[in-house]
């Protein structure tokens, strides 16, 4: 039996230097799986909550600990996060923290392949097709909350749309990555990095838009396949009194739809996420319209929250045409598949992704490909980064 004999919580540190928290599931028959919470620093304001992480692993472990040790099978991922959500007793995970739920879910899934011995991924429910690999989407320039005085855009983001293989893929974005430091050192721009490792140098959004033509237009050149870039504009972050706040001035809705649909235009973006304040559906709605004609994906973060009801409202509005699924901002591993399988259902694309505050956890790279999600979204360098795209190469090794 897969049953639960132990949980164990303690705070770790994240990659901004704070605490987070960390799982351990152990079975009866000698499962084991570790997990720990990310956290978000431009976070939606219909995210999940998370408590500071002594007091999410004081109240878990006094109400929630009691009904999963010796009362729920590991492998029964809908069984730990149904006595996850009632030992809370709210629908966003107030009482415990939805950091503490998230990393025992994760945990229990990863204690449950273990004790069945097979690899995350297929415990998950994927049989990995190595024609559809999540194609990894590397921040290499950002700014917005992740860094101060650097771009109003939070991430540039590069997409190798052709790469032949994954590996290539994680590859070229690390190049790309360095290319734009060069670019940057012979415009004698110093820059450092943000929270994702992206550099965060004091320009402006047109000039880091004319930088990532340029290192793609390099990388694609050298690695030989193509290169496309995209954004999370993380636009909530910018809207305040009505307006979307940018350095050079402020832009109303109506201008706001039509500055993104012109840069999906000008730069043949694949990807835009976040164009709009999470809770404009209608303008959403409005820009996807408006560039249908193009292949671009139009994502819903902060709008979304790997929310099933907010993801329904989004498909009757026509928001969007693809979803970010972010375990931590909805709380367990089935709310997440729960927002995957609608996704799907309606022809959203899904994106899998990290937080900006990581640890070296691995799950979201096996959620990637047990899920079949067109994307990944985990940053290009940095370690809390390289561990999700080294696992990710293992698993289309076959190594994972
Ligand atoms: P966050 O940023 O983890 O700080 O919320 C990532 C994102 O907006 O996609
Ligand atoms: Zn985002």
């Amino acid at each position: 039996m897969t049953h639960i004999s132990d949980v164990r919580l303690r705070p770790v540190l994240d990659s901004r230097g704070n605490k987070t928290v960390e799982a351990d599931v152990l079975t009866e028959d000698g499962g084991f799986g570790r997990a720990a919470a990310p956290s978000g620093a431009s976070t939606g304001e219909h995210e999940a909550i998370e408590l500071p992480a002594e007091e999410s692993i004081e109240k878990t472990t006094e109400h929630a600990l009691p009904h999963l040790v010796g009362e729920v099978d590991a492998g029964d991922q809908r069984a730990v996060d149904g006595a996850l959500y009632e030992a809370d007793g709210s629908e966003n995970f107030s009482n415990i923290g939805a950091n503490s739920a998230v990393a025992i879910s994760m945990a229990a899934a990863k204690a449950g392949a273990d004790a069945t011995g097979v690899a995350l991924y297929k415990h998950l429910g994927g049989a990995f097709r190595g024609s559809n690999f999540p194609i990894p989407f590397g921040n290499v320039i950002g700014g917005g909350e992740h860094a101060k005085d650097a771009t109003d855009i939070q991430e540039f983001l590069a997409a190798p749309v052709g790469a032949p293989t994954v590996a290539d893929a994680v590859f070229a974005n690390a190049e790309l990555h360095g290319t734009v430091g060069d670019i940057l050192d012979e415009r004698g721009i110093g820059a450092g990095k943000g929270d994702e490792g992206a550099w965060a140098p004091p320009i402006s959004d047109s000039e880091a838009f004319e930088i990532m033509e340029e290192a793609v237009t390099r990388v694609s050149e050298s690695v030989g396949f193509e290169i496309r870039f995209g954004l999370d504009v993380a636009a909530a972050e910018m809207y305040e009194d009505g307006a979307y706040q940018y350095s050079d001035g402020e832009k109303t809705t109506e201008e706001q739809i039509e500055y993104m649909a012109d840069l999906i235009e000008e730069y043949n973006l694949v990807y835009v996420e976040d164009p709009m304040d999470e809770n404009d559906y209608e303008g959403t709605a409005k820009l996807t319209e408006a560039v249908s004609d193009h292949d671009t994906l139009i994502c819903g973060d902060d709008l979304f929250v790997t929310n099933v009801s907010r993801l329904q409202n989004g498909i009757e509005a026509g928001a969007g045409n693809s979803i970010l699924i972010k375990p931590n901002q909805i709380g367990s591993l089935s709310d997440a598949f729960d927002a995957i399988e609608l996704a799907v259902e309606n022809e959203y694309k899904t994106v899998i992704s990290h937080r900006s505050g990581e640890t070296e956890d691995t799950t979201i790279a096996h959620l990637a490909v047990a899920t079949d999600a067109a994307y990944i979204k985990t940053g290009a360098v940095a370690g809390e980064r390289t561990a999700k795209l080294n696992e990710l190469m293992r698993i289309a090794e076959g190594v994972a």
